[in-house]
C-alpha cells in the first residue's frame, strides 16, 4: 500500500516563547497524512496549541523545518496569506478569533478578503449560519454572545473558507451536547469533501470514536502515533505521562487481547453509526 501523502510536516522543530524558561516545542517530528481525521492529545502545556500556531506561520520555529506539501514555509506576507487559505486554524479561545461587529460580518470577513463575488459570499455565509445554528444570531454583536456561541462563530468563520487542512484547537470546549453532535456531523461532511483534519482535544473517549490517526505529545515532543486501537493499547506509556486511556480501554484492561479486539471493533462501529 502507498504511504499516505504528507500534507504538513514538522522536522525537528524547536520553539521557545520570548522570556520562556523551557522550550514549548522540543524537537517535534510529526507529519499530517492527507485525507485523515487526526487527533492530537497530550496533557496541559505539552505544546499542542504552540504546534498549531507554528503550523499556520503565526510563529516561526527557532530550529527545524515545517513544510507544506514538501515545501518549507516562508514567512513573507504573500506566502503566509496563501498558506492561511489552505490551512484553517480554529483557536482554543474563540475571543482571539472574532474580528467584526456582528456574527454575519464576522463569518463573511475572510471571504471578503479573498475578493469573492458578493453573491457567492452571501450564499456561503447563509450556509454557514445554517450549519452552525447561528441564523437567529446573525445580526447580534459578537461581544454579546455566550462563550459557546462565540466558539460556534469561530468554527463557522474558518469552515466557510473551505481549507485543505483544518486545525481545531479544543473545538468542543464550551459546546453543549447538541452543539457537539452538530459539530461532529459538520466535520464529517467537511472530511468527506476532502479536507484533512487535525484536532487537539482532551476528550479521549471522543478521540477513540472519531479519529483514524492519533498523535500523542509530551513535553514538546511527539512520543507516539498510530491508529487509535494501536495507540490506546499502550497503556503503560499513556499512564506514565499521566494521560490515561479512554474509558472503554480502561474497562477492557486485563481481558484477553483477542476479546479486547472484538469488543473494540464493535464499539468503534457503534460509535461511527451514531455519528454518521
Ligand atoms: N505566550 C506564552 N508565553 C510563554 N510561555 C507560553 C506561552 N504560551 C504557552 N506557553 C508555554 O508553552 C508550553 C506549551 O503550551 P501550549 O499552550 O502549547 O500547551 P497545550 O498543549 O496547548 O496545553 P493545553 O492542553 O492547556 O491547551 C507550556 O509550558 C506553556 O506554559
Ligand atoms: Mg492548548
Amino acid at each position: 500500500m502507498n504511504k499516505p501523502e504528507k500534507l504538513l510536516e514538522f522536522q525537528q522543530v524547536h520553539y521557545t516563547y520570548p522570556g520562556g524558561q523551557q522550550s514549548a516545542l522540543n524537537g517535534v517530528n510529526l507529519s499530517i497524512p492527507a485525507g485523515k481525521k487526526c487527533a492530537l492529545i497530550g496533557k496541559n502545556g505539552c505544546g499542542k496549541t504552540t504546534l498549531f500556531l507554528l503550523a499556520n506561520g503565526l510563529y516561526k520555529p527557532h530550529k527545524g523545518i515545517i513544510s507544506w506539501q514538501g515545501k518549507p514555509l516562508q514567512y513573507d506576507r504573500n506566502f503566509l496569506m496563501k498558506l492561511r487559505q489552505k490551512i484553517g486554524l480554529i483557536f482554543q479561545n474563540p475571543e482571539q478569533q472574532l474580528v467584526a461587529a456582528t456574527v454575519e460580518e464576522d463569518i463573511s470577513y475572510g471571504l471578503c478578503n479573498l475578493g469573492l463575488p458578493s453573491a457567492e459570499i452571501q450564499q456561503r455565509v447563509t450556509q454557514a449560519l445554517n450549519e452552525f445554528n447561528l441564523s437567529e444570531l446573525a445580526q447580534r454583536p459578537v461581544h454579546h454572545l455566550s462563550l459557546g456561541q462565540k466558539k460556534r462563530v469561530s468554527l463557522a468563520d474558518v469552515m466557510v473558507l473551505k481549507p485543505e487542512l483544518l486545525l481545531l484547537d479544543e473545538p468542543t470546549a464550551y459546546l453543549d451536547r447538541p452543539q457537539t453532535r452538530n459539530l461532529i456531523s459538520v466535520l464529517q461532511k467537511i472530511h468527506s469533501s476532502g479536507t484533512t483534519i487535525l484536532m487537539a482535544t482532551h476528550d479521549l473517549d471522543f478521540v477513540c470514536s472519531w479519529a483514524d490517526w492519533v498523535f500523542v505529545m509530551d513535553q514538546g515532543q511527539l512520543i507516539l502515533e498510530g491508529k487509535p486501537e494501536d495507540v490506546f493499547v499502550q497503556r503503560e506509556i499513556l499512564e506514565a505521562i499521566q494521560l490515561g486511556v479512554p474509558l472503554i480501554y480502561e474497562i477492557l484492561s486485563g481481558e484477553p487481547v483477542e476479546m479486547e479486539r472484538i469488543i473494540l471493533e464493535k464499539f468503534h462501529q457503534r460509535l461511527i453509526n451514531l455519528f454518521s
